[in-house]
């Protein structure tokens, strides 16, 4: 049973945080829309700055690289395919970036972690966006199905301890910088579609840990925590297409120009497509609701494969 004070809590910390919510609603839209409109007018001028992207041989980094590049800023390209990287860094040279380098580099490996900010800190001696955007989406099953738990152990190390390794040792050089940092989630980091646990538990991790460290930081390194719908990508077409249904996918570079203008507008989160928030409010009011339409797919699948098999 509760101690008194929690029942005396839960039932005066709801009856006067509600109510203030509700009234305050308005007052709190409007202050967030001309924030906004001010950031929009006044934003990070990023030109000659410098950018380090990990993840950016293809996909949402590669667009990235692109727009960062058209505004001029200088780029350290990050990835393990150098090939890929190579051709990403040539375009990037011709759309406008005055300085270009790659580094072969597998986040998976603490020592990689810390050589890619020491070579891009080495080479132009500052960082001021940390772009955390590598990550891999493991073939996804049951968790029912699955044999071998430890395979996904991947996920984690790439998605998780990859972005965790690369921003511990960028921190001292963007506090020097008053810089940023761009977390890229996705929204099945809160919103549970089926065989994906691994997946969005690791998404989940991102998300919660730069929300920590944005606590720790303070105003002095800003964080912008993206969490992207469906974007074209190679991880997108390496998906079943029933699996992805209905859902509309973005193009990469509609999504890459609104995560650059986003995080020089200082944002500290974005979602992208925006319409796709409000699943966030619908799982937020009513779970129930996302966990019965999402489990009929796993349903409808359980018994076509039964049929199948009978
Ligand atoms: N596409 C979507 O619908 C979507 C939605 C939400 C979130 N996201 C997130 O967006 C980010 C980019 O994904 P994407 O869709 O653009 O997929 P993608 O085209 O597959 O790009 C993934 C990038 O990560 C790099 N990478 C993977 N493992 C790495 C490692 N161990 N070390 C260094 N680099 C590594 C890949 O390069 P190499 O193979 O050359 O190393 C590649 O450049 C990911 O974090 C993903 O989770 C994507």
């Amino acid at each position: 049973m509760a101690p008194p004070s929690h029942n005396v809590a839960n039932i005066v910390v709801p009856t006067i945080v509600l109510p203030s919510l509700i009234l305050s609603l308005p007052l709190i839209l409007v202050s967030k829309i001309l924030k906004r409109a001010k950031r929009s007018l006044f934003g990070e001028k990023i030109a000659g700055k410098v950018v380090l992207i990990t993840g950016a041989s293809s996909g949402i980094g590669e667009h990235l690289a692109y727009e960062y590049a058209r505004r001029g800023a200088r780029l350290a390209l990050v990835a393990r395919r150098e090939d890929r990287l190579r051709e990403v860094a040539n375009k990037a040279r011709t759309l406008g970036s005055p300085d270009v380098i790659t580094i072969q580099a597998d986040i998976s490996k603490s020592e990689d972690c810390k050589r890619l900010i020491d070579e891009a800190v080495n080479h132009f001696g500052q960082l001021n966006h940390l772009v955390n955007n590598a990550g891999i989406m493991q073939s996804g099953e049951l968790l029912e199905d699955c044999t071998q738990i430890s395979d996904y152990e991947r996920t984690m190390e790439v998605n998780f301890w990859g972005n965790v390794r690369t921003t511990h040792h960028a921190i001292p050089h963007l506090r020097k910088s008053k810089g940023r940092i761009i977390a890229i989630s996705s929204v099945m980091s809160w919103y549970p579609i089926p065989k994906s646990t691994f997946y969005s538990a690791s998404k989940a991790a991102v998300s919660a840990f730069f929300e920590t460290l944005r606590v720790e930081l303070g105003s002095d390194i800003g964080i912008t925590i993206v969490t992207p719908g469906v974007v074209d990508s190679e991880m997108t077409s390496s998906v079943d297409e029933a699996e992805l249904g209905d859902t509309p996918v973005m193009p990469t570079v509609l999504c890459a120009k609104s995560i650059v203008n986003s995080a020089c507008r200082g944002d500290n989160y974005l979602t992208e497509p925006f319409w796709m928030k409000m699943f966030y409010l619908v799982h937020l009011i009513c779970p129930e609701f996302t966990h019965w339409s999402n489990h009929r797919k796993v349903a409808a699948a359980k018994k076509t494969s039964h049929k199948k098999t009978n």
